[in-house]
């Protein structure tokens, strides 16, 4: 394993982490917009900062029973997030009734700086042994940001649905389901 990927740690949030959580989901987000090819509406950045925060605080009010997040930290700093929950209405109304009771992965923000060093890989290899351990056997994530669905292509493969021009011209968002036991494996 490199250096960097050794010296990574990888916990659970406490109540004292909010405020620097709060401020990973403001600078990924924002810096993610700003690389999104047909961006326009700002106040999409608003709502999707909000609605994490949202995600945050339920982990903390259900002790991590209703949404599990997980967070990376390099050398004392927190770089990461990835956490799992309900999944989204876009996925129960592109796969069905089936999904309702699966875990969806959510919230994969990475501090622009530590993007594409393995951060989320690792963080996803450890969250996939809480969605086991909860009894799960598939798990889905979906994703409308163009750069990520690259690397969720080659991390996944081939999604479930395809959603052409969802978002508007060349804006597509894609829906993966995976089996638990695949990545537990690896
Ligand atoms: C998308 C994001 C979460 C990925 O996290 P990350 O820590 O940068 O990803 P990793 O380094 O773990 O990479 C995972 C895989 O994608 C590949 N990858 C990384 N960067 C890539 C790039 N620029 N293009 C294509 N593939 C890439 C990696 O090579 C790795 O695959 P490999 O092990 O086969 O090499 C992160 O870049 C991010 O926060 N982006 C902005 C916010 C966002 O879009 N979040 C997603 C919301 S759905």
């Amino acid at each position: 394993m490199n250096p960097f990927l050794k010296n990574l740690y990888i916990r659970q949030p406490e109540k004292k982490d909010e405020n620097e959580i709060h401020q990973i989901f403001s600078i990924v987000i924002n810096d993610a917009f700003d690389k999104e090819p047909n961006f326009s509406d700002p106040q999409e950045i608003v709502d999707e900062i909000r609605n994490q925060k949202n995600k945050l605080e339920l982990f903390f009010s259900s002790s991590g029973e209703e949404e599990y997040f997980l967070l990376t930290e390099y050398e004392n700093q927190i770089i990461g997030t990835l956490s799992f929950g309900k999944p989204s209405d876009i996925i129960i109304k592109e796969i069905g009734k089936e999904a309702i009771n699966s875990p969806a992965l959510k919230s994969a923000y990475v501090l622009p700086k530590f993007q594409s060093r393995g951060v989320v890989k690792m963080l996803f290899f450890e969250i996939i042994k809480e969605i086991k351990r909860r009894g799960h056997s598939q798990f889905y994530f979906d994703c409308g940001y163009a750069l990520a669905q690259s690397y969720y292509l080659k991390l996944f493969g081939e999604p479930e649905v395809f959603l052409p021009h969802c978002w508007g011209q060349n804006c597509h968002h894609r829906i993966w389901k995976c089996r638990v036991n695949d990545y537990l494996l690896k």
